[in-house]
């Protein structure tokens, strides 16, 4: 048995915000993050929006990005206190993730981190909330799906929490809140969207109800991440829609070993000032791990189909995969971000020489591949690489090198 699970209600479009006056409950709770919904008044619409429902309201502000299991424990103190029957949490990624686990802790003071780090083993929600996201990034499409990620800063990891409960009840895509992104998020969190439409379509856990979600996000990206970049606002709007259908899609067909590697390299350098941001390792692993995974028939034939569906030419699935390879690097130029490690330097930025030195590199590589063996996404890939392939793989990925194997 397979389990397709979204939202009960999505409200899209211009003014979708308004969707908080038909919310029915007696308090609510907004989480957001350091400032930028404040500063362009959109917590003040959300406020007046829940007051005109009849629903009491309080904040919890200043949640980081990449969150923190302090930051959670934190909230759902808060939470406890104030007792909202709603959670609406606006923002990135970030808030919404945070707001998520907050809701577990509120739900079930007794949980532990490590409690609801137990892969679809939460208990059951909504005792005490529900919870509505809204997001200002186009790229995690956290308000749709069944994923939190928060980081425990004394390990320096990065946990997923994954269950259908933490799925939100309501989501609000409206592209007005998409509209302030400095134009090097819109490229990172587009190329997550992307990473997620292509590695959901080819993932093994991929089904007939998540494919033309992952086939229409991948052509809207396709269309439209490069003008919203360049500042063409429909394109912005459509691009919120494109990256939360990636999102509806990969929430219930799982991801690949893009995700496992962006995972274990995007701190793994930080000391050498280099935080690889995930939207941006994404973008640079993908045509690799396609060319990779392509040695695998299905998958092969999927790009091939992938490759069909965006118009791309070719006429075998060779020809096809080096296309769809082409045409994803042809985005990252025009985006500027760099095709590997090496070149990876400051805001991100192709450069000569970039922020990780090469025997570092290398240093660190063994530890890194192993953990991304381990990562809870490497398991839908359609290719499971050993240690060695993963060295290589990485290493393609640093010095921007073609993969062969
Ligand atoms: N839950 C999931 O399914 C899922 C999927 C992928 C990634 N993630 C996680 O999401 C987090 C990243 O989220 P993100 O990429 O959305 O970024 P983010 O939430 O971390 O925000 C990044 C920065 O952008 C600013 N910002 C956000 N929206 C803005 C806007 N409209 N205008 C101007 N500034 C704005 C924020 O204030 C912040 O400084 C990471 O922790 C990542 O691991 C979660
Ligand atoms: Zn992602």
């Amino acid at each position: 048995m397979n389990r397709f699970t979204l939202p009960r209600d999505l409200y899209h479009g211009k003014d979708a915000l308004a969707a908080l006056k038909t919310l029915s409950g007696k308090k609510a709770m907004i989480c957001v993050g350091g400032g930028s919904m404040k500063k362009f008044g959109f917590l003040d619409k959300a406020k007046a929006y829940l007051e005109e429902a009849g629903m009491e309201v309080a904040f919890f502000e200043g949640i980081e990005p990449d969150p923190s299991v302090e930051t959670v424990m934190r909230g759902a103190e808060e939470m406890i206190k104030f007792q909202p029957d709603w959670i609406v949490a606006m923002g990135g990624g970030s808030p919404i993730d945070a707001a998520k686990a907050m809701w577990i802790k509120y739900e079930y003071p007794e949980t532990t981190f490590e409690d609801m780090c137990k892969i679809f083993g939460l208990p059951k929600l909504r005792t005490k909330a529900r919870f509505c996201a809204i997001p200002s990034t186009s790229g995690t499409a956290t308000e749709v799906t069944a994923f939190s990620i928060i980081t425990d800063y004394k390990k320096g990891v990065k946990y997923p929490i994954a269950d259908f409960e933490i799925t939100p009840d309501v989501a609000i895509v409206d592209p007005a809140l998409a509209m302030t992104m400095p134009q090097k998020l819109v490229a990172h969190t587009g190329m997550d969207a992307m990473t997620h439409a292509v590695e959901a379509y080819v993932s093994t856990a991929n089904c007939d109800y998540t494919d033309p979600l992952a086939l229409n996000a991948s052509l809207m990206v396709k269309a439209d991440l490069v003008k919203s970049f360049n500042g063409d606002d429909g394109a912005r709007e459509r691009m919120h829609n494109a990256q939360c259908m990636a999102g509806m899609a990969f929430s219930n067909a799982l991801l690949g070993i893009v995700h496992s590697m962006a995972h274990k390299t995007g701190a793994a350098f930080d000391d050498f000032g280099a935080h690889i941001i995930h939207g941006a390792a994404n973008a640079m692993y993908l045509p690799k791990v396609i060319a990779y995974n392509a040695k695998d028939a299905t998958a092969k034939k999927r790009y091939g189909a992938l490759a069909d569906f965006l118009k791309l030419g070719g006429s075998n699935d060779d020809e096809k995969v080096a296309l769809l390879i082409k045409m994803l690097r042809g985005m990252n130029d025009e985006l500027r971000i760099p095709h590997g490690i090496q070149s990876y330097g400051a805001d991100s930025y192709p450069t000569e020489q970039g922020f990780v030195p090469e025997k570092v590199f290398l240093e660190r590589l063994p530890k890194i591949a192993e953990l991304a063996i381990g990562d809870a996404c490497t398991g839908s890939n359609p290719r499971q690489p050993n240690q060695e392939e993963m060295e290589k793989l990485l290493k393609c990925c640093y010095y921007d090198l073609d993969v062969d194997f």
